[in-house]
């Protein structure tokens, strides 16, 4: 039988077979990748896995970082360092460190070592002296979290003004400021006899790289470079004894960095935003030690941020990688909507400040 002959007889069978392969097959299994996110997110964290770990908690006076250092405490962590730059002061001269080292103290067991320590991530010469200082008294950290931060949202023309660049200011801080760190602690395990490094290193970028937006240049430039820079050292990691790596990409949290964020953010920023569910730092938290404990190397905390990621993979570990090749078609096609829609919306704003 010829193929006109097959198609007459069997017509519509070979349509229901294409249109299944070629549509329902991706946007079902884009439905099993985001199912088995909110399953997994179900199941919870693994507590075993932080048990009698001493953490340190980059970023840990507020936002992210302090629920981090709340949760690894309370989830059974031997010791807990939170870090910041504690600079800033109040009436009764306590910085916001202080206050989120007695939260954190008086959410966990006495048992459980909560320390305080004062450090700026952008001096990569006080970094080395201060993770050197730890390592001394209590050996080697077994977890590095990195949640340390900012976002200035600005249109790019806006980004260097009176001499003061932006996008400098958001590579120290939330690229530079993240190696600085990791080199350190790196640098160090390196010349203990023997070689000693953390179990696991964790960098948090943004969601926003995958949804790159009118306003965010400056800080997506630099949590790119960040996100390379994660996905190299974990190539690299045999190097330092086998680290886990790890890369959280957050979706918007409401956060005191997300409040500030916002009082400067531009108008077409917000616009595109506004589509996006606003999670609370303690689930984002609690997320991203679901993805920890459960092996995951680039961490979401919605689905939105599943999506981002199935289009910005690269060549790092997938969470299940057949079915996300099947679901990368319906990924592709929502993304090309979204894209339309930012844009639409860009236009649209520009049209307006003209
Ligand atoms: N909030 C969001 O919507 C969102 C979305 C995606 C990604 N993120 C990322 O998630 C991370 C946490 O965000 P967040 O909203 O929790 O931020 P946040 O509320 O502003 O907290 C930032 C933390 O970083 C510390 N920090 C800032 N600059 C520092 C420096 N130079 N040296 C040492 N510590 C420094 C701050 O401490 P002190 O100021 O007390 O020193 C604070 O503890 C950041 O990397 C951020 O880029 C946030």
């Amino acid at each position: 039988m010829d193929f006109a002959g097959l198609f007459k007889q069997h017509g519509w069978e070979l349509l229901v077979v294409a249109a299944f392969t070629l549509i329902l097959l991706p946007v079902f299994s884009l439905v099993v990748v985001i199912a088995r996110f909110f399953i997994k997110q179900s199941v919870g964290i693994d507590a075993s896995k932080i048990k009698k770990r001493h953490v340190l908690v980059v970023g840990a006076s507020q936002g992210l970082g302090k629920e981090v250092a709340i949760q690894v405490a309370s989830l059974g962590a031997s010791r807990v360092t939170m870090v910041a730059r504690g600079t800033d002061r109040d009436g009764s001269g306590k910085s916001r460190l202080d206050y989120a080292v007695d939260e954190c103290k008086a959410q966990c067991s006495s048992e459980v070592m909560v320390d305080l320590i004062k450090m700026d991530v952008r001096t990569p010469d006080s970094v080395s002296q201060t993770l050197e200082s730890i390592v001394q008294q209590h050996g080697m950290v077994d977890w590095l979290v990195v949640c340390s931060g900012s976002a200035n949202p600005l249109l790019i023309l806006d980004n260097e003004l009176h001499g003061h660049s932006n996008e400098k200011a958001m590579m120290d801080v939330n690229f530079f400021g993240t190696v600085n760190v990791i080199r350190g602690i790196l640098a160090i395990g390196s010349k203990m006899s023997p070689p000693s490094y953390p179990e696991r290193l964790v960098t948090v970028g943004s969601v926003a790289l995958g949804c790159p937006m009118a306003g965010f240049a400056a800080y997506g430039a630099s949590k790119g470079a960040l996100r390379a820079f994660t996905d190299v050292l974990r190539n690299e990691r045999f190097f330092y004894g086998n680290i886990q790596v790890h890369h959280f990409m957050p979706g918007s949290m409401d956060t005191p960095g997300f409040e500030e964020e916002n009082r400067n953010k531009p108008e077409v920023t917000k616009l595109i935003e506004g589509t996006a569910d606003l999670y609370s730092a303690s689930q984002a938290a609690a997320a991203l030690l679901q993805g920890i404990t459960n092996e995951t190397y680039l961490i979401n905390n919605d689905p939105i941020g599943v999506l981002a990621r199935l289009n910005i993979q690269n060549l790092t570990p997938r969470n299940w990688p057949l079915v996300e090749a099947m679901a990368s078609p319906a990924a592709v096609v929502i993304g090309e909507i979204l894209l339309r829609h930012f844009d639409g919306i860009s236009r649209k704003c520009s049209r307006r400040s003209q």
